[in-house]
């Protein structure tokens, strides 16, 4: 098949891509469209120096991204064939679209979630998840070779008390604070960062550790929100911590993003304690070789709007 970047099917797929998460809404990927398939690479200029040094949350980012394309090539009725790059370039996967064949009924539902899905700040209910959906995101992440742990009460407890010390820490570092600023920006014109709108409220109660978009951009008429007393949290592991464990990572966590928004779920990734490597660590059970990778708050919470993306044509080569 040829594949040109000016085509139609290139922008469809390529436009699934970019609609995922990351990190700060960096967008830290680039394409590279050649014989019939597309290279998928980091795009180390767009890396947070100061919360991701080991290039983990760039990693995870870019996973999502090749899990979005991997779909959107599916749902166009062709098998996608992923060629991981273990290698240390700049090179994380390539995706080929393969011989034709019919997505099944599940990643036709995941494909009406590719646009739906964004990251909720706001509260959520109070409103316990069954536990056949928990069920349902554990698969998922299985699917894409990771474990989704759903936290009981004590678990939870124990993790939020360590994400509020990683809070207090990062919050104290002007290094962080500066960071921050860069992607907080106001800017209406920018295609990047997090806008003004998805801040997200402050929690009234001052309980849960949440990362705070407005520490450095003031907004005065910032509202206060009143967010759920028992937070359903889960942690996506991997069986490995090296390169291509965290862009496979990256794939399961929009896999279980994806089939959350199916089930009506938000989910808001809660990762400043992975962001400190003493802490990530202090999670790991270390009889137990699971490196945790993301962190959700999930829940039942009212819509929130989309935050910005580049045009994927910014950032294709052929
Ligand atoms: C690795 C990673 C870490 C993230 N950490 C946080 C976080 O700590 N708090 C938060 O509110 N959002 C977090 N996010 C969500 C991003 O800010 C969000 O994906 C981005 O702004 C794009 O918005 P969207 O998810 O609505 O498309 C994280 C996303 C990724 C991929």
């Amino acid at each position: 098949m040829t594949l040109r970047p000016d085509d139609e099917t290139t922008g469809t797929w390529l436009g699934a891509a970019v609609a995922a998460p990351s990190i700060h809404n960096t967008q830290p990927w680039h394409f590279n469209v050649h014989d019939g398939g597309i290279d998928v690479r980091v795009d180390p200029a767009r890396r947070l120096r100061v919360i991701d040094r080991d290039h983990r949350s760039m990693l995870l980012s870019v996973g999502a991204c090749v899990f979005n394309l991997r779909l959107a090539i599916a749902l166009d009725g062709r098998l996608p064939v992923l060629r991981p790059f273990p290698a240390d370039g700049l090179t994380v996967a390539r995706v080929e679209p393969g011989r034709p064949g019919r997505p099944g009924p599940g990643l036709q539902m995941l494909g009406t979630a590719l646009f739906r899905r964004h990251t909720n700040r706001g509260p959520f209910a109070r409103a316990v998840v069954p536990a056949r959906i928990l069920d349902e995101l554990r698969a998922a992440a299985a699917a894409e070779g990771a474990e989704l742990t759903a936290l009981d009460r004590v678990r939870r407890d124990a993790l939020l008390a360590l994400m509020a010390t990683a809070d207090a820490a990062q919050r104290r570092d002007p290094a962080y604070r500066r960071e921050l600023a860069t992607w907080t920006a106001a800017d209406p014109y920018r295609l990047d960062g997090i806008p003004a709108e998805l801040i997200g409220p402050r929690d009234e109660e001052g309980r849960l550790p949440l990362r705070d978009f407005g520490l450095v951009s003031a907004r005065p008429d910032r509202p206060a929100g009143r967010f759920e007393p028992h937070p359903q949290l889960v942690v996506l592991s991997s069986r490995a911590d090296n390169r291509a464990a965290r862009v496979r990572a990256g794939q399961a966590m929009q896999r279980v993003l994806l089939t959350a928004t199916v089930r009506g779920l938000s989910a808001q990734p809660m990762t400043q304690v992975l962001e400190i490597p003493r802490l990530r660590r202090a999670i790991a059970d270390p009889a137990d070789p699971w490196f945790p990778q993301m962190i959700l708050r999930i829940g039942y919470g009212m819509p929130v709007p989309g935050s910005p993306r580049r045009d994927w044509s910014e950032m294709t080569t052929v």
